[in-house]
């Protein structure tokens, strides 16, 4: 006893072994496997049903058991009376809307969902705001019980948190990190949805290692994953990102678990974004977008063109300005680009939001493919709203906010760009063009402009109002645009 046992967690998959591999052996990626201890502080008497559990009176007994006995069914059977099925729990408002899209049309009873996150960025107060409005039930009037355990906060501050929400649900508070023990108290108030923050807090008595360490988190999960399935409850599971990965993390969970949602956000911006990495009950093809406010998490109605300047959405239109069309994930983003010319310096560059290697490449484009005289000027860009430009996709707004800006042509409002441009000047198409162009029109554009190939491409749906017009190089552009 007490002694230290060494796995071996591939930060990719998930993928665990005894031993160390160069390249993990499920997922094939080198270099992954990163060293994990725990300590072993009780000995593991035998396996049943995939759990690890004492033999001894009746520990384990907790663990919900599957009813009746076992046996294979007819797929008809199990269709016919699985109807009821198709129900999701509804979350209501704009905020519910989201939250609801991201997991694929509501919440799914018995699933198991797993939040993941750096600590800060808001899962708990995002689970709080859903566990309120799963209590509040959508449109019938009625109020369902939820329960809300923390194994990281006191009940004070979780109801000190809820007051700055206002909240006014009925949700039930327990502070506790013992598996065995919040299950059963979950169980006698038979919630309409379980919220459990966090998973690297929480532990199962009998099994061994430190609450936050591989074993242990795996087997709570499994837990969890079989109280939703056994009770029909759906459980939310919070879940700490390590970016070091020293604690195991959701990565492990993902196989687990039947959804997988990620919130992200930067330090410096007040928008948060839910994101779908893995979802049994629908596409993780969805992003949620929020603004973290002084009462909570709010929905951004206008997530599209949350990365444009009040100027721009004014008409108020100034010269050295570009809209790029950037895919996030599956979400489509119009980004404001804006350039500075300045003629008769020495021809320095300044760059915000964008890699300054690849800005330097498509200002040495403009000078030898389209004949800008860029040498004697200094050329300032800038990203609009702290968003950095990291898709190709991005190039040709760069480029025409320069021409904008260089030739004191202001481009008209509602025209966007797509493409990447290549060493010749010419134009190249890029990813799920499709795609980009139809959130475009759908925002009310007259005009995008695209690669030649592009337009090709395009199928005859209706594009709103909006002229796709296909170029082949940046010259084309300039006697297009301006
Ligand atoms: P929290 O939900 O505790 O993050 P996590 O559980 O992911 O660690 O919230 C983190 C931050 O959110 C915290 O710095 C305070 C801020 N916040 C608001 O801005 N408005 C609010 O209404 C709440 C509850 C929190
Ligand atoms: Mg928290």
């Amino acid at each position: 006893k007490g002694k230290e046992k060494i796995y071996w967690v591939c930060s990719n998959c998930g993928y665990t072994a005894g031993q160390w591999w160069g390249v993990c052996r499920s997922c094939t990626v080198a270099g992954t496997m990163k060293e994990f201890h725990e300590s072993k502080t009780s000995e593991v008497h035998s396996k049943v049903n995939g759990f690890m559990v004492l033999e001894e009176d009746g520990v384990g007994s907790w663990l919900p058991q599957q009813q009746g006995e076992l046996r294979p069914l007819r797929l008809i059977d199990i269709n016919r009376g699985l109807n009821h099925q198709h129900w999701r729990i509804p979350l209501s408002g704009s905020f519910g809307n989201e939250v609801s899209r991201v997991l694929g049309g509501g919440l799914v009873p018995g699933s198991l969902n797993l939040v993941g996150g750096d600590p800060g960025v808001g899962k708990s107060t995002l689970l709080l705001q859903i566990a309120a409005m799963i209590s509040e039930g959508g449109n019938d009037g009625e109020v369902y019980p939820v329960v809300y355990v923390s194994g990281e906060e006191s009940v004070e501050q979780i109801g000190n948190r809820a007051d700055r929400l206002m909240i006014e649900s009925d949700i039930y508070v327990y502070s506790s990190n013992d598996i065995e023990d919040i299950l059963k108290k979950v169980r006698d108030i038979s919630p309409r949805a379980l919220v459990v923050d966090s998973i690297q807090t929480v532990y199962l008595k009998g099994i061994m290692g430190s609450p936050g360490g591989i074993i242990q988190v795996k087997e709570c999960t499994s837990a969890l994953l079989r109280f939703a399935k056994t009770t029909n409850i759906p459980v939310l599971l919070i879940g700490h990102v390590n970016k070091s990965g020293d604690i195991a993390g959701p990565r492990v969970l993902e196989h687990i678990v039947d959804v997988v949602l990620y919130m992200e956000g930067e330090k410096c911006s007040s928008h948060r974004m839910l994101r779908a990495v893995k979802n049994r009950f629908g596409s993780t093809d969805e992003l949620g977008i929020f603004e973290m406010s002084h009462s909570g998490l709010q929905a951004v109605s206008n997530a599209s063109e949350m990365f444009l300047s009040e100027q721009h959405l004014d008409s108020e239109i100034l010269a050295g300005m570009a809209v790029a069309v950037i895919m996030d994930g599956s979400r489509t983003f119009l980004i404001e680009i804006q350039a500075l010319c300045l003629s008769g310096s020495t021809g320095s560059r300044q760059v915000n939001g964008i890699h300054a290697s690849r800005a330097d490449m498509i200002i040495s484009v403009l000078i030898k493919q389209a004949g800008l005289r860029l040498r004697e000027n200094a050329v300032y860009l800038n990203v609009v709203s702290g968003f950095i430009l990291t898709e190709t996709a991005g190039d040709l707004a760069v480029a025409a906010s320069i021409c904008s800006s260089f030739l004191e042509l202001p481009i008209p409002n509602d025209i966007a760009f797509i493409g990447e441009i290549g060493l010749g000047g010419e134009l190249r198409m890029v990813p799920r063009m499709e795609k980009r162009i139809h959130t475009v029109a759908k925002l009310g554009y007259r005009m995008c402009v695209v690669p030649k190939a592009a337009e090709k491409a395009l199928g005859t749906e209706s594009l709103e109002n909006m002229k796709v017009v296909g170029c082949r190089n940046l010259k084309d552009v300039i006697n297009t645009v301006f």
